[in-house]
């Protein structure tokens, strides 16, 4: 391993040294494993403890060691699972890949764990560097790091804000999901996620893309009419390209052209909320994919690279001030930001013939064959884009949907469900999934479809 900071050939040998020991005992975890007896009744009183602590209940009974390799996550009671959701999609990678156990040890050379705003060092530099030289087709210029995907939304909403005094109104989708901050909440479709919350943000919503052939009209249609009744009084449209907590809706590069083009001639900033598409599509950026990139205004990212940020163009360049913060990230994320947008750019993983699509191909493909073999009764939905795929199963009623998910977790596959009406199964897998992987992961599926949906037939 080639590391980043240190002349200390001791040191140098220590880590590599390290660097093998860990990958060795992680590579081990290559297989699905039981539950252990002993070590269940721990993990469940753990799994108490902390639904105690937080005052929630979990959504699964578990733990983890923290120890994985690729697809494979050890849990505390012993089991090895299929994680196909991974903390909704923050190992891009997967488990362990050695980008991560080299970042975290090189980390360690480090004087201190998190990079501060008003310290960067060269890490922090060339991830900026790097990522802003990848999107020069388009007018995004700068970028300012957070330390969540929620408080990458809030500094676009200041940076837009501050542009557009006195017009604070925004539009979005309905079905839209904006993050955890309170502004994020306010802005998110679901009201479940904000009852009793003040309304302190003025949100539109309008009907997003589907599958009509007049989505488009559909949604500027419901564009004019909020225009005809408040007056031209928005600062900006949120727009998730693909709507990751609806299920993974989205249109087609025609549908956001003429959506978007209507709001630029409006005059109205278009702001793209990438947080859970970024890195997971054919392209780097999910508006690369849709070839949005003269249309974009403000782009925010999170999870796949274990950094967030704001990207913005020169001329929404705010005053210095209003962006801060004390922290923008650990020393073991900037480095494996760096090295994971390496890993990608030099890979062929982008593209219509890159790994992504591969991945993407093989799923679809063993859904189209349980589809046809037991009916869109137990199947009635597939799809999604790159690593953001989704299914329905039976009547896809939430209810239903999170008995599949508990059994499936039995059988040995992670994953979580997405939108409620209808609700959807959710997989964000990583790119260490190969065909083998996934040839057992529809196995546990189809397992889990003959025990939940058929048998209720
Ligand atoms: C589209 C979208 N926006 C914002 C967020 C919030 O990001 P974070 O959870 O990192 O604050 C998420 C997280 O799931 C998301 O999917």
């Amino acid at each position: 391993m080639t590391n980043m900071f240190s002349n200390n050939q001791s040191i140098n040998k220590s880590l590599d040294h390290l660097f093998t020991l860990i990958k060795d005992q992680n590579d081990k975890i290559n297989q699905l494993r039981k539950p252990q007896p002993n070590l269940s009744i721990e993990n469940h009183n753990q799994v108490k403890k902390l639904e105690q602590c937080r005052g929630v209940p979990s959504f699964y009974n578990y733990l983890k060691t923290g120890n994985g390799n690729g697809p494979f996550l050890e849990l505390a009671d012993g089991s090895v699972k299929y994680d196909m959701i991974n903390g909704i999609g923050i190992n891009l990678l997967g488990y362990s890949h050695p980008i991560y156990i080299q970042s975290h040890l090189e980390s360690a050379l480090k004087d201190s764990m998190i990079c501060g705003n008003l310290l960067p060092d060269h890490s922090y530099l060339s991830f900026c560097n790097q990522i802003l030289e990848n999107i020069n087709q388009s007018k995004l210029e700068h970028f300012w790091f957070a330390t969540a995907g929620s408080l990458a939304n809030d500094n676009a909403l200041k940076i837009l804000w501050t542009k557009t005094h006195p017009k604070t109104r925004l539009i979005t989708f309905e079905k839209t999901f904006a993050g955890r901050t309170i502004a994020g909440q306010n802005i998110t479709w679901n009201k479940k996620y904000k009852e009793n919350l003040p309304e302190l943000i003025d949100v539109d919503y309008v009907p997003g893309p589907s599958d009509a052939k007049t989505a488009a009209q559909i949604t500027i249609h419901s564009l004019e009419k909020l225009i005809e009744k408040n007056g031209n009084i928005y600062s900006a449209f949120l727009i998730e390209l693909i709507q990751g907590e609806a299920g993974f809706i989205f249109g087609d590069s025609q549908y956001y052209q003429q959506v978007l083009t209507w709001a630029k001639q409006h005059g109205i900033y278009i702001w793209i909320d990438e947080i859970q598409t970024f890195a997971r599509t054919t392209e780097l950026f999910a508006f690369q994919m849709f070839n949005l990139h003269d249309l974009v205004d403000i782009v925010t990212i999170g999870k796949a690279l274990q950094i967030c940020g704001t990207f913005y163009t020169h001329e929404l360049n705010p005053k210095a001030g209003v962006l801060g913060g004390t922290f923008a990230a650990s020393y073991s994320s900037l480095l494996v930001a760096n090295r994971s947008l390496n890993f990608l750019l030099n890979n062929n993983i982008y593209g219509t013939k890159g790994l992504i699509q591969e991945i993407h191909n093989h799923f679809i493909e063993n859904f189209n064959r349980l589809q046809k073999k037991y009916g869109e009764q137990v199947i009635p939905y597939f799809g999604g884009v790159g690593l953001m795929i989704s299914f329905e199963v039976g009547d896809s009623s939430y209810e239903l949907t999170w008995k599949f998910l508990n059994q499936l977790f039995d059988n040995g596959v992670i994953a979580f469900s997405a939108g409620q009406k209808p609700a959807r199964i959710r997989f964000l897998p990583s790119l260490m999934t190969t065909l083998s992987h996934i040839k057992e992961v529809f196995d546990i599926i189809e397992k889990t479809l003959s025990e939940i949906i058929i048998k209720d037939k």
